[in-house]
């Protein structure tokens, strides 16, 4: 929800950022996230500011050296993979691997409308400011951030699955385990990352490498914002 008098523009910002990432803005219409239902919410007070919290997000290099579970469904994650740095590319499972669940195992029917392209694979997408979308074949996690103060977020999360799922009472706890894991471990490295923030050192942003060139695009739009 946006309280601007002139809220931005849904198609330009949401759709945009996805057509940005997936490579176009039908690539997200098989997820029929319309039709998805809330079948776990969960709650993170991260003592991090949200920025850190998004850029820790574009980014995998931390992936082989905190997410153990999730480089094991993923294992291309484990070569420090930047997660959103091609356009179109989604983290395949690995070969052994039967859904997105903490242990590997079978998860839920793939979403009805998700092709065979989008089959076993990750995707993520950071939708400025304050949100991340996350899409596997036989669910979505939600993420919206609600910065509290300058070292502070509220971070909600939501992981949605076909109304079939949700009614008839089928156990999520497997596959909610696998990204609440994913949560925990960055939320803690954010948290680690915090007091070095107010060093003159990161007073512009820090040092960026090639493959940050999208956190490096992070950083402009911000610039960008706060200089209008
Ligand atoms: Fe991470």
């Amino acid at each position: 929800m946006c309280l601007a008098e002139q809220p931005p523009s849904f198609e330009d910002d949401v759709m945009g950022a996805i057509a940005e990432r997936l490579g176009s803005r039908e690539s997200i219409d098989g997820y029929e996230l319309d039709a998805l239902t809330v079948g776990r919410r969960i709650t993170y007070d991260v003592q991090a500011n949200w920025k850190l919290i998004i850029e820790n997000f574009m980014e995998c290099y931390h992936c082989a050296t905190i997410h153990p579970e999730l480089t094991e469904v993923l294992p291309e994650f484990a070569d420090g993979y930047a997660a959103q740095f091609f356009v179109g590319h989604g983290a395949e499972f690995g070969a052994d691997v039967q859904g997105f669940t903490v242990d590997g195992g079978e998860g839920f029917d793939k979403l009805p409308g998700v092709d065979e392209d989008h089959d076993r694979r990750y995707y993520a997408i950071t939708v400025r400011p304050t949100v991340f979308v996350n899409l596997v074949p036989d669910h979505v996690i939600f993420h919206r951030m609600f910065p509290v103060s300058e070292s502070r977020t509220i971070v909600e999360c939501d992981w949605l699955y076909t109304r079939e799922v949700v009614e008839s009472g089928k156990d999520v706890s497997r596959s909610v385990e696998l990204f609440h894991r994913v949560n925990e471990q960055d939320f803690e490295a954010c948290e680690r990352t915090q007091p070095a923030m107010s060093s003159r050192a990161y007073a512009h942003g820090g040092v960026l490498v090639p493959s940050e060139h999208h956190i490096g695009e992070f950083h402009h739009w911000l610039t960008q914002r706060l200089a209008d």
